[in-house]
């Protein structure tokens, strides 16, 4: 997202303050290239792996959004078709080296490029994956609503986050790590309910996906009329 679009999200209402805007991005995954795998690797292992044994059996193509670097790749079984897109050109790079070391034949392309405007057409996709990338963009509802015009009727949006619960002590409890969110450039207050009230998604389900629940798996089936 450029400046300039994040300002008009910001003044429709639909931006989150906590999260960061594109240059943001670029120059904070350009710090976390180099180190991204070994601090975050195996914390969302579990996770990423449920994401993918999510995907319904007759997916044939997957966009991943915030693919990063490539981390998930591997676990995608050889018959599906993935495209992976980044914002981060030194998070892109980890990835293309990882395709090309474990021979990934099934990658498509990795591509710069912004979630928030997808360059796809209509219908491209059975199913779009948004690892740890929806606590991370400035406007998630636009976000969604590209997957979901990416993705055919019928098919899935897969996202694994920290969602923050709908009420109770750890929703108290996620609303006070805000600050923290904050300094990290995730945000800590979205929740799924946020997610499934949007037009033209249906939440099939809602799941622990690691870390005793604090991570999430949504599963969205994508209803156009
Ligand atoms: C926390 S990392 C997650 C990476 C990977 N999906 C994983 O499971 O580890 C978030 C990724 O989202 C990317 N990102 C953030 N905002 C984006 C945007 N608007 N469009 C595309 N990618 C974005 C970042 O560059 C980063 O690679």
């Amino acid at each position: 997202m450029t400046d300039d679009r994040a300002h008009t999200a910001e003044k429709s209402g639909t931006a989150v303050a906590t999260a960061m805007r594109a240059t943001d991005v670029i120059a904070a995954y350009a710090r976390w290239a180099p180190i991204y795998d070994v601090v975050f690797g195996r914390i969302m292992e579990s996770s990423r792996r449920a994401a993918v044994a999510a995907l319904p059996p007759d997916t044939r193509r997957v966009l991943e959004v915030g693919v990063g670097t490539g981390i998930s790749l591997p676990d995608y079984p050889s018959s599906v078709r993935v495209t992976g897109i980044d914002l981060s050109p030194d998070m892109l790079a980890k990835a293309r080296q990882r395709i090309a070391a474990e021979k990934l034949t099934n990658v498509e392309a990795i591509l710069e490029m912004d979630a928030a405007r997808l360059e796809f057409a209509d219908d491209a996709f059975d199913c779009a994956m948004a690892m740890y990338v929806m606590t991370v963009v400035p406007d998630p509802a636009r976000v969604m609503s590209e997957m979901r015009r990416i993705v055919r009727p019928g098919g899935r949006i897969l996202a694994v986050s920290h969602f923050a619960p709908e009420s109770g002590v750890r929703a108290r409890i996620g609303g006070l790590l805000s600050p923290m969110g904050r300094l990290l450039g995730w945000n800590t207050t979205i929740r799924a309910s946020t997610l499934a009230a949007l037009p033209g998604v249906r939440l099939l389900s809602n799941r622990a996906a690691g870390l005793g629940g604090f991570y999430r798996l949504l599963e969205f089936e994508v209803a156009k009329v």
